[in-house]
């Protein structure tokens, strides 16, 4: 296994260029098993996560060709030949579970492991097998399996809670279906929104993606297209932290303001500067103290949950005391422990973590625990005093790629090492 090794950098300076979205990408690359005709996608990010789903989609039928050294996809999904989404990949990757909606979709039919819950939380998947059911599919639970099946109808569905998942499983699943389906209390990420974009060039009729009641009415068939994937606003989020943390001014090429509007407001509220350029968004943080501020993470617009481990990486900094709600997750702050071992002072109690400012850090051997609270880790070790070394960065290669390149090429002291043994 490799292990980064971060040493306290001086004020960071440059430009970082932001990759296509994670999570939009993959459940872009499900939304091609709705059509005979080949997706190509642009702007894939190169991470294991893409890798891993194109293993499962190939598992059912789906031709995948990587073009661009894997930054453009063409999927053709025109010959399915399994209906069944197997256990030893959909463990390795949650959002498989996305494949269920369109399978069923396309097919009438899905057999899709349960994805099982993961570090930081249970991660039931109850909302899609809801809306599922609401469109007239019967759904059983077997052997670690969902069984689905059925020739969907459009249904009005009002999720408990906006879940993202869950949304873009019931969109998916309902843009062949017969008739129009109402889903209330939908999630309005940006990622959502995206996913809408490319079924409706796909030739799907969607209204209201972006907000909380989408309507889909259902059309006979969808065809290719070729979709960019958007700006992964989370991997924007986390470089932004970096240059609040070490100090210095950074353009985070590819950023929009519209993507990461709740951290930019708590980031100004704290005293970091961020301006909107020509190519994206600049982060100038010339010295001086950064001001505490008290986050709690929501559904968006609210701030965003997998922004919340980095965005305490920045408080562990700050004057005052900050207090973090994590509303999304039962489980989210695994990485105060590692923080605390740096010398952090967090009190944790449930989901609100309370952290007091310190002058400063002390390097440490630190362990990645999930994708976000690794990165919070180098974060902190930029100005951290000496040597901080993260441990089993796979978790890190899922959802950001080229990070050492992207942070050595502003000014940071990084570099990856491969564990003995
Ligand atoms: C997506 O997960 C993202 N993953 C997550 O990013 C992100 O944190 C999350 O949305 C919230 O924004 C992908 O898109 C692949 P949810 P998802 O359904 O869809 C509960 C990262 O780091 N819930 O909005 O699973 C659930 O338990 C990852 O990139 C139910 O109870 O999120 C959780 O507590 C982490 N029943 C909450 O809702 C359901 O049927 C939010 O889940 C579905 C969800």
């Amino acid at each position: 296994m490799d292990s980064i090794v971060v040493r306290r950098s001086g004020e960071l300076r440059g430009t970082i260029p932001i990759a296509g979205a994670k999570n939009t990408c993959l459940k872009l690359m499900g939304a091609a098993l709705l059509s005979e005709e080949p997706l190509t996608l642009t702007n894939v990010p190169r991470l294991s996560d893409v890798r891993t789903l194109t293993q499962l989609l190939e598992s059912l039928g789906v031709e995948v060709a990587p073009l661009a050294e894997g930054q453009t996809l063409v999927l053709s999904a025109a010959d399915l030949t399994s209906t069944t989404a197997d256990y030893e990949i959909v463990r390795k990757l949650r959002a498989s579970f996305n494949v269920l909606g369109p399978l069923i979709g396309r097919t009438g039919e899905a057999v899709v492991s349960l994805p099982g819950g993961c570090a930081i939380g249970a991660r039931k998947v109850d909302f899609h097998i809801a809306g599922l059911e609401a469109m007239g599919a019967t759904v059983e639970l077997r052997d670690g399996y969902v069984h689905a099946r059925g020739d969907l109808k459009g249904a009005e569905i009002e999720f408990p809670f906006a879940s993202v998942g869950a949304t873009e499983n019931v969109m998916c699943a309902a843009v062949l279906a017969r008739g129009t389906t109402v889903i209330r209390n939908a999630a309005r990420e940006p990622d959502t929104k995206a996913l809408a974009d490319c079924l409706i060039a796909m030739g799907a009729d969607i209204e209201g993606a972006g907000t909380s009641e989408i309507v889909v009415r259902g059309v006979d068939r969808l065809h290719g297209t070729t979709h960019r994937v958007i700006t992964d606003r989370i991997e924007l989020g986390t470089y932004m932290i970096a240059p609040a943390i070490a100090g210095g001014s950074v353009e985070l090429l590819g950023g929009r303001r519209d993507l990461v509007g709740a951290l930019c407001d708590k980031m100004e509220e704290a005293g970091i500067g961020i301006e909107e350029t020509e190519a994206g968004l600049r982060v100038t943080h010339a010295g001086g103290p950064v001001r505490s501020v008290d986050v709690t993470t929501a559904p968006f617009p609210g701030f965003p949950t997998d922004l919340q481990a980095q965005m305490m990486a920045l408080m562990v900094f700050a004057e005052g005391t900050s207090v973090l709600e994590e509303t999304i997750f039962e489980n989210r702050f695994m990485h105060a422990p590692e923080l605390i071992r740096m010398g952090a002072d967090i009190d944790v109690s449930g989901g609100t973590a309370r952290v007091t400012g310190v002058d400063g850090l002390r390097g440490a051997p630190v362990m990645a625990t999930d994708l976000r609270a690794s990165f919070s880790l180098i974060l902190a070790g930029l100005r951290a005093e000496g040597e901080t070394r993260v441990a089993r960065v796979y978790h890190l290669d899922r959802g950001y790629e080229r990070v050492v390149q992207k942070l050595s090429g502003v000014g940071a002291t990084i570099e990856r090492v491969r564990d003995d043994g």
